[in-house]
């Protein structure tokens, strides 16, 4: 045991020792301390209203906001009291077996394994995407021919969408259906298919929980900032936002610049039917979304001065990957930027984090989550083609909804919270 764990420890315990006296027994198990839940969620009926969204009805949106408190209460108050249980006794423990600190993720987690607190704070964040999915999947079927005929309604309109129905989708995604979304992104029932579109849209909300702002789009608004703080003189004419999926982020990226034609690329049809909907009954313009496979974009589109992806590469091969920054690099003018926004990788972090943030690619149907995190995309980019010396990674955080102290990362949520590393590129003029 390292004599500054043994100190805290000591410390912990004497805590314990004199508020005990005062409560009912214990059996050994720690105190809760007294913890900052922050900003509550926002109510789910205060998000974005826009035609594709069901008008939920009184229980569906009670179970949504339940969902939403249960989320922020595991982030708030049950992890804080996890760590600290893991650094005082856990890893105590392990050191006065084994002589030595843990030393690797699969240590770390072992500890955690054998604690109570981490198997039903487990339990409860796998139980809540089960019950979000659920209840949403439910939600938005009973109500499917409505929004679709709806949204249909909005395309035909707009013009706005160009859908390839002899597209080969990628078998990754219609095999794997990330974070456990019933169909996936992919799956449809008919031509005016939004299901799985609206499904994330209202999904999102309760796992975030509701700190991506009124209109879903927190991820977007921190990128458009980014890139106007730290490119002051940009003005791209036309940018691809790769793998888009419902077009939350794509939408925020074309009110941050309105004189630029922003085109949303993915596979997935029901995504893109609902974007495209959703852009047009929010008055925004300067977008069109497209049917493709994003590691072959179609030469039609032309080129772009920025390609990105928002949080889309943790749900794509490492071949996959390969292929995406090659296109960025073949289809970038000279001197176009490309960025990758994603969770910051596990290297260099504490052991704990290290374990909470590869949760989902253990137990929430994320196949590639912890692989993407252990790769090194600088050197990703390097071998499609980028100069060394123009590859750069950077942070970007959420725009906070209200003044929220969760998201000024004053408890860290490991992945929910709205930051973000940027892994970036200029091609050479
Ligand atoms: C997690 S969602 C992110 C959506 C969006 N970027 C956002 O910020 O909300 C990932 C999206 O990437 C799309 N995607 C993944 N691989 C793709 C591929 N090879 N071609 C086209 N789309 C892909 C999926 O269909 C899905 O809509």
């Amino acid at each position: 045991m390292s004599p500054s764990s043994s100190a805290v420890l000591k410390k912990s315990q004497q805590k314990q020792d004199t508020k005990a006296a005062h409560l009912p027994n214990t059996q050994g198990h720690p105190i809760l301390p007294q913890v900052n839940v922050g900003t509550l969620p926002q109510p789910w009926d205060t998000i974005g209203r826009h035609i594709g969204l069901p008008n939920l009805g009184h229980d569906d949106r009670a179970r949504l906001d339940n969902i939403a408190h249960l989320n922020h209460f595991l982030a708030q108050v049950v992890v804080p009291n996890m760590q600290a249980e893991y650094e005082t006794q856990g890893k105590v423990a392990f050191a006065n077996a084994h002589k030595r600190e843990p030393n690797s993720r699969d240590e770390a987690r072992a500890i955690l394994e054998k604690s109570l607190a981490y198997r039903a704070w487990s339990r409860l964040r796998r139980g809540s995407m089960e019950q979000r999915q659920r209840i949403v999947a439910d939600a938005v079927h009973s109500k499917a021919d409505v929004i679709g005929e709806a949204c249909a309604a909005q395309v035909a309109e707009a013009g706005n969408l160009e859908l390839d129905p002899n597209l080969k989708l990628p078998a990754y995604l219609v095999e794997t259906h990330a974070h456990l979304m019933p169909g996936g992104y992919t799956s449809q029932r008919g031509d005016n298919d939004v299901a799985a579109g609206a499904m994330y849209e209202i999904g999102l909300y309760s796992t975030v929980p509701g700190r991506s702002g009124p209109n879903s789009d927190g991820a977007g608004r921190a990128i458009s900032n980014w890139l106007h703080e730290n490119y002051p003189n940009l003005k791209p004419k036309r940018v691809f936002d790769l793998g888009c999926g419902a077009g939350l982020n794509t939408v925020a990226m074309a009110k941050a610049f309105p004189d630029t034609e922003i085109i949303g690329i993915d596979a997935a049809a029901p995504m893109l039917r609902y974007a495209a909907a959703r852009a047009h009954a929010m008055g925004v313009t300067n977008v069109r979304f497209v049917q493709a496979d994003i590691e072959h974009i179609p030469e039609r589109l032309g080129q772009a001065d920025i390609a990105f992806t928002c949080i889309v590469l943790h749900e794509t091969s490492h071949e996959a990957v390969k292929n995406i920054f090659k296109g960025c690099q073949d289809r970038l003018v000279p001197g176009g930027l490309t960025i990758h926004v994603e969770q910051p990788p596990y290297e260099g972090k504490p052991l704990f984090e290290q374990v909470m943030r590869d949760w989902d690619g253990r137990y929430n149907n994320e196949a590639f989550w912890s692989g993407l995190y252990a790769l090194d995309l600088e050197s990703e980019l390097a071998q499609a083609g980028f100069a060394q010396d123009k590859i750069f990674t950077g942070f970007v955080s959420a725009v906070p909804w209200r003044s929220d102290a969760t998201v000024k990362g004053k408890i860290e949520d490991y992945g929910r919270t709205g930051n973000w590393k940027v892994y970036g590129a200029t091609k050479n003029a």
